[in-house]
């Protein structure tokens, strides 16, 4: 059985842990508010909000329904476009109405959904954030100006916010109903979510599992990462960082360790996928499906991490570098997980970056993506580590230029001459993403951008040709 409280009311219900929060709403609850497009998690007509207590504190992210497992709502609050439905509209839909931002109506419960999702983020509400709550929302009917007008409207409305009583504040506004006071002790009253291991298709998010095998997981009950205990910690001990392989992109975002630890990371995470995504999408599961474009795969491939893969009867650890053999070939039996990653963190000398480029800015996956970390001690080169992806059937991590670098001074000419050991080290191929010789352009550019973002005084454009 599965609990969970949805908007008012908690229910229960015998669906297979594997099928779908979308369908579930629409189809067993008559929610129909909530709209499918895509089924992909692209264009957010789906979208809720998931709500948990975290140390006491109700803490929402908005989803896309049509890539979340049933499974992983229980013991949270779903909260659906009914769900915030009052007598009267909201600020969210009343400014929606005021700007013309709703015209054919398709994607307009998503947009109000993310957009009460910004409201009850507990942080400062900036017109920045407010855009970035919707940047998994597509308009079919392209109403852009008159929704981002919305936006500026409703961060202004929350200029009087009450950090500290956020919730108490939004229902005295009239932002949410007031049923939202009795969510935290609801849950309470809920079954804790450990599921035992069911055997079946391990998930984490679902963003990959969903897009590829859709018919084939939601009859099924799924083994699920999210709700096994402390696989979404993170926490440093002596000079390293151990993060559960359950952690999401936005857990990473939102840790005061990664934030201190990579002063560009919102920059960085901002390139993965849309909030709705990355709310979801763990980062065991972006190791684990293999693929060669996996940001989160370049990202710590560059920090030199190690993964612990774990089965009922022994953990073992080795290199993210080694994880992978071949195309979509892991060193990893099928009944091992992926527990935890572990890295060193950044020390004073190091300097880590991040770049991708993808035909469009957000929800794209990569033509080809890279990170680095590279330590410097009196201009010396003392240890790189550095990714590339796209350019290989697997994530890679380029041995010989790192080998090549270290002990080098640090100058455009060693910059360049690495470039010639980089390009013997990768075998891109020509496909939609671009041919094999713009991916081996891209790949160098983007290594030079490493280095004149990291040290702007000693690498320009000029200097790196
Ligand atoms: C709209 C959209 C945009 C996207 N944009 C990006 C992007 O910009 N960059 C990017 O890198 N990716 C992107 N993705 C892909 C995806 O979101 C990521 O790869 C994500 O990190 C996958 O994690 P998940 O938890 O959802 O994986 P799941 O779908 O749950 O699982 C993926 C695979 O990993 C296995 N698995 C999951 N967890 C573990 C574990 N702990 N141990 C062992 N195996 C495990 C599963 O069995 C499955 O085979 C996008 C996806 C969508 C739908
Ligand atoms: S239906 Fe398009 S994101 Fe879910
Ligand atoms: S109003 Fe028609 S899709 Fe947005």
């Amino acid at each position: 059985m599965i609990e969970f409280i949805l908007n008012n009311k908690p229910v229960k219900t015998d669906q297979p842990s594997g099928s779908l929060l979308l369908d579930f709403v629409r189809y067993e609850q008559s929610l129909i508010g909530t709209k499918i497009g895509c089924r992909e998690g692209d264009c957010g007509a789906c979208t809720v909000l998931i709500g948990e207590l975290i140390d006491g504190k109700l803490n929402y992210r908005q989803v896309t329904s049509c890539l979340t497992p049933l499974g992983n709502v229980q013991g949270k609050h779903v909260v659906t476009i009914e769900g915030l439905n009052m007598e009267s509209l909201s600020p969210v839909q009343q400014f929606m109405v005021d700007e013309s931002g709703s015209q054919c109506g398709f994607c307009t419960t998503g947009f109000v959904v993310s957009l009460t999702q910004f409201c009850l983020a507990n942080s400062t509400p900036s017109y920045k954030d407010a855009i970035a709550s919707i940047d998994g929302n597509i308009c079919r009917c392209t109403g852009y100006k008159p929704i981002e007008r919305a936006a500026k409207h409703i961060t202004e409305s929350l200029t009087d916010k009450d950090q500290n009583e956020t919730l108490d504040w939004l229902i005295s506004q009239k932002f949410i109903p007031s049923y939202f006071n009795q969510i935290p002790e609801m849950l309470n009253a809920l079954p804790k979510g450990n599921h035992d291991s069911q055997n079946g298709t391990l998930m984490g998010g679902g963003t990959d599992l969903y897009v590829q095998k859709l018919d084939q997981l939601i009859d099924q009950d799924v083994d699920l990462i999210l709700n096994t205990h402390g696989i979404n910690n993170i926490e440093v001990k002596n000079d390293s960082c151990t993060l559960g392989a359950g952690s999401t992109a936005t857990d990473l975002l939102e840790s005061d360790i990664f934030s201190s630890a990579f002063p560009r990371l919102k920059k960085h995470i901002k390139l993965v996928a849309s909030s709705p995504i990355r709310n979801m999408a763990t980062i065991g599961g972006n190791f684990a499906n293999a693929s060669p474009i996996g940001d989160f795969t370049a990202f710590f491939l560059a920090l030199n991490a190690k993964i612990k893969l774990t089965n009922k009867d022994q953990n073992r650890t080795i290199y993210l570098k080694d994880f992978y053999k071949g195309y979509k070939d892991l060193d990893k039996s099928t009944d091992e997980i992926v527990s935890t990653i572990s890295f060193k963190l950044p020390t004073q000398d190091s300097h880590f970056n991040f770049e991708k480029v993808s035909k469009r800015i957000h929800l794209d996956i990569a033509s080809v993506n890279t990170a680095i970390q590279i330590s410097i001690s009196e201009n010396e080169i003392t240890q790189t580590h550095l990714s590339a992806g796209g350019v290989g059937p697997i994530p890679l991590y380029l041995r010989e230029t790192c080998d090549f670098l270290l002990g080098k001074t640090l100058s455009p000419e060693t910059v360049q001459s690495a470039n010639e050991i980089l390009q013997s080290e990768i075998n891109p191929i020509s496909d939609v993403r671009g041919s094999a010789d713009y991916k081996r352009l891209l790949l160098r550019q983007l290594f030079y951008a490493h280095f004149i973002t990291l040290f702007p005084h000693q690498f320009t454009l000029n200097s790196l040709k």
